[in-house]
């Protein structure tokens, strides 16, 4: 048993999890978190499996040595590339006391309630599309569900670069979608499965038919988060309950504190990380 309670670890490639982040706080505001951006090897949705599994592990790491005992991988890329390998092989080595959580794994529990139609779409990453997590996922919970999935790779760079308001963005958000919707007109639901997407609603919406059905991550996460505290009361004792938020970017402190506070709703003074 560690003596010493430590905060929530959050994690992303950039920004995204902030997205995240910000509905945790709202529902668990008593507990430190650190958050992690890898905002220096951003972005992940185009690189390997094993390389995201190794930079995910890395700063899964960095997060243990900072005291947290629990971490949320809040990027659906390394939740569906590195998350099972690091829970299975890594975590009983480095420490089986310690957890790592996903996000893809709390959306694919409750899409199913949402959709009549039994037709979800999913927007993602290439890597997130490509591994297959949430048909496979989604199946296991809601068999009758069948899943369309479209990969968005210019949405994360529109939103990391604060592109997402201009006419170019408008265009590569009507390609995805009419790509998304031709697979099938009756898709009802549709899962935002990236962290940086929910930055896109306000588009989205204006071009997407008006009775679909937008899940964002946030709130799903951090009610996810609520209850897994809940049913662990022994992890949610590791907890420090002080109300801290710490930032570290492993780029520019600077421009990571310009734009995660139109990603977190607040101003954030980050620190940098050295990989
Ligand atoms: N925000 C991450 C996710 O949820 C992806 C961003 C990236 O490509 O790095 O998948």
């Amino acid at each position: 048993m560690h003596k010493q309670k430590g905060p929530i670890g959050v994690f992303d490639s950039g920004y995204g999890g902030l997205t995240v982040l910000k509905e945790i706080v709202k529902e668990l505001p008593q507990y430190d978190y650190i958050y992690l951006g890898d905002n220096g090897r951003a972005p992940y949705g185009i690189r390997s499996f094993e390389t995201v599994y190794h930079y995910t592990l890395e700063c899964v790491q960095h997060l243990f040595r900072m005291g947290c005992h629990l971490v949320v991988l809040a990027c659906n890329t390394a939740s569906a590339k590195a998350l099972r390998s690091i829970q299975q092989n890594d975590l009983p080595h480095i420490d089986p006391e310690r957890r790592v959580l996903g996000i893809i794994r709390p959306t694919t529990e409750i899409v199913g309630n949402y959709t009549k139609s039994r037709q979800v779409g999913i927007f993602g990453t290439s890597g997130t599309v490509n591994s297959q997590s949430y048909p496979i996922e989604i199946e296991k919970f809601f068999p009758d569900v069948t899943v369309y999935q479209q990969a968005c790779p210019m949405w994360v760079p529109l939103v990391e670069n604060d592109e997402y308001h201009s006419e170019g963005a408008d265009f590569f958000i009507n390609k995805y979608i009419r790509q998304l919707m031709v697979q099938s007109p009756d898709i009802d639901t549709i899962v935002l499965g990236c962290t940086h997407y929910p930055l896109l609603i306000d588009k989205l919406q204006k071009h997407l038919p008006p009775d679909i059905t937008l899940l964002s991550q946030g709130p799903i996460a951090a009610g996810s988060l609520a209850n897994y505290l809940e049913r662990h009361p022994e992890m949610e004792a590791r907890c420090s309950t002080g109300g801290s938020r710490t930032f570290y970017t492993t780029d520019d402190t600077e421009t990571f504190d310009r734009q995660a506070g139109i990603f977190f709703g607040t101003s954030v003074n980050s620190r940098h990380l050295e990989l």
